[in-house]
């Protein structure tokens, strides 16, 4: 059912620096930082040949990633995106076989303008995994 990564998440508490350590010292081509603030957080765009990444501020009082980054002071991994054909039809045979889709299980339209679930990380190993509906 799922298929390609669509990008690895990894919430940084200095969103700056993330940017110009993944430009200057990996070399990679990075996006502006761009703010989400139905979201909650600051975004950089890494492109590499085969997926992304996601470099996550925080933005905001609010922000989802603010938890995590009190756990993890110096930042870390925090969500896999895997792409799937028909968001709905994934979100139904998940919930089938009893794994916890997060909120109201709708889909939202997520960062890169395309409608996303998170599913629960006690069900799936651990981590937070992102569907997104390519
Ligand atoms: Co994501």
């Amino acid at each position: 059912m799922i298929g390609k990564l669509n990008h690895v998440a990894i919430a940084v508490p200095d969103l700056e620096a993330a940017r110009a350590l993944y430009r200057d010292t990996l070399g990679a081509e990075v996006s502006e930082i761009v703010d989400q603030p139905e979201h909650g957080v600051r975004t950089v765009f890494v492109e590499l040949p085969n997926t992304k990444i996601e470099l996550l501020g925080i933005l905001g009082e609010h922000s989802p990633i603010a938890a995590f980054l009190e756990r993890n002071p110096a930042g870390g991994i925090h969500h896999l995106c895997y792409e799937v054909d028909d968001i709905l039809a994934a979100r139904d045979r998940l919930e089938a076989a009893g794994a916890r889709v997060l909120g109201d299980g709708e889909p939202k339209i997520g960062a890169h303008g395309k409608p996303v679930l998170f599913l629960h990380p006690k069900d799936f190993c651990g981590t937070l995994v992102e569907l997104e509906q390519a």
